[in-house]
């Protein structure tokens, strides 16, 4: 199988990721806790070093601050309802994820928030001054995707960080995409809250995310339980992290995140980056010699993650998809990649695009390999 599928998550992970994977799961999968046996003690360690690396990593402000989740959307609904308050107005745009505006639009619908959704321009960039012009009095949250998932683009998260900032509105930036891949300074960036997952570009196993809670913002506990210490509190302990991670955690798959942070930060994000944005570069320029193909998003190189979408003009893109599977076992995503309000702005919708994501250990020859299947489907 070639592997085109990295924005849905990463595979294969690093060798690294798999061998931390087997030692913890037959050495010390025991439930974590402060206050328990070696084994609990050595899991809980397990927490400890990865919120470690994900605070070197990202730069917040202390690694407590990072509460562990079972993926992006997990952190993302721990942020939105946790945060919002009755009447308050949030500003987002129709690039966002599903994990975004579905719940946003719930709570719309529910007459618990108001909601303002900016456009991007036809290429799939926000302009910040529009994201300026949409904070009202009663904005409390400006909630930005740093990549659109379906196009690739970069969105200019220190400008609207600036904005938040000057305005006194909470920011959220949903790193789905770019964590791991796009070096990132919590705190230089003014972000507030901060959700990813920890089974894409950061190349931990599925189960995997956190949010990231910076100490100015007050949020409520998502889900109250055991937190592995201080049994006595009859309501969620108010200390960091555990005032957000109630229940046994998913130290397994933590343990194979921290390998897999270890394992990005000695490949250097920039590499990474480049390596991926390259192969989509070659992708659009073999593209660009097929008649009926059309790709979609700004071609600025510079402002991209690795992911590029298109369309034929003979084939729909859930076709197409199930043709480079079943015949050339080739993974692309078809469809509507969970972001429907930008598949409209552009107008791929319902159809959608077929999107590819290559990750760190595609090669050229991987590309080639898919337009020369392109070439003979599609019969350009
Ligand atoms: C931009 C964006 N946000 C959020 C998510 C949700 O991530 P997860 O699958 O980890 O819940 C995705 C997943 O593809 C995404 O691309």
């Amino acid at each position: 199988m070639i592997y085109l599928d990295n924005a849905a998550t990463s595979f294969p992970k690093p060798e690294v990721v798999y061998q931390a994977l087997d030692r913890f799961a037959r050495e010390s999968l025991a439930n974590p806790g402060r206050a328990g046996h070696k084994m609990a003690l050595a899991a809980e360690h397990a927490l400890d070093d990865c919120r470690h690396r994900l605070n070197q990593l990202f730069r917040g402000s202390g690694p407590e601050r990072f509460a562990f989740t079972l993926n992006c959307t997990d952190a993302l609904n721990m942020a939105f309802k946790g945060v919002l308050k009755s009447g308050d107005h949030v500003v987002t745009t129709d690039l966002e994820h599903n994990s975004v505006s579905r719940p946003l639009v719930a709570m719309e619908r529910a007459g618990f928030i108001t909601l303002t959704r900016v456009t991007a321009d036809s290429g799939g960039s926000v302009d910040p001054d529009i994201v300026r012009k949409a904070i009202i009095p009663k904005t409390r949250l400006v909630a930005l995707g740093h990549a659109s998932n379906v196009l690739g683009t970069l969105q200019p998260v220190a400008e609207v960080g600036r904005i938040a900032r000057e305005r006194d509105v909470l920011y959220l930036v949903d790193a789905a995409q770019t964590a791991g891949v796009v070096p990132i300074d919590l705190q230089a960036l003014h972000i507030d809250l901060f959700a990813f997952p920890g089974h894409k570009g950061l190349l931990g196993p599925t189960g995997t995310g956190a949010l990231y809670v910076a100490p100015r913002v007050k949020i409520g506990a998502w889900r109250e339980g055991g937190t592995g210490g201080d049994s006595s509190n009859p309501t969620q302990p108010a200390e960091y992290p555990y005032f957000l991670e109630g229940g046994t955690p998913n130290v397994l798959g933590v343990a194979g995140l921290a390998a897999g942070i270890q394992y990005v930060e000695e490949q250097g994000l920039d590499r990474i980056r480049s390596h991926e944005v390259r192969l989509t570069e070659r992708l659009w320029r073999q593209l660009d010699e097929l008649d009926g193909v059309e790709v979609f998003g700004h071609r600025d190189f510079d402002q991209r993650v690795g992911t590029l979408s298109f369309r034929s003009a003979t084939l729909p893109a859930a076709e197409l998809g199930g043709i480079l599977d079943q015949a050339f076992d080739i993974a692309v995503r078809p469809g509507l990649h969970c972001a429907p309000y930008i598949h409209k702005a552009i107008g791929s919708y319902p159809d959608g695009l077929v999107r590819v994501s290559p990750g760190p250990f595609n090669t050229e020859e991987d590309i080639d390999r898919l337009v020369a299947a392109l070439k003979e489907v599609t019969g350009f």
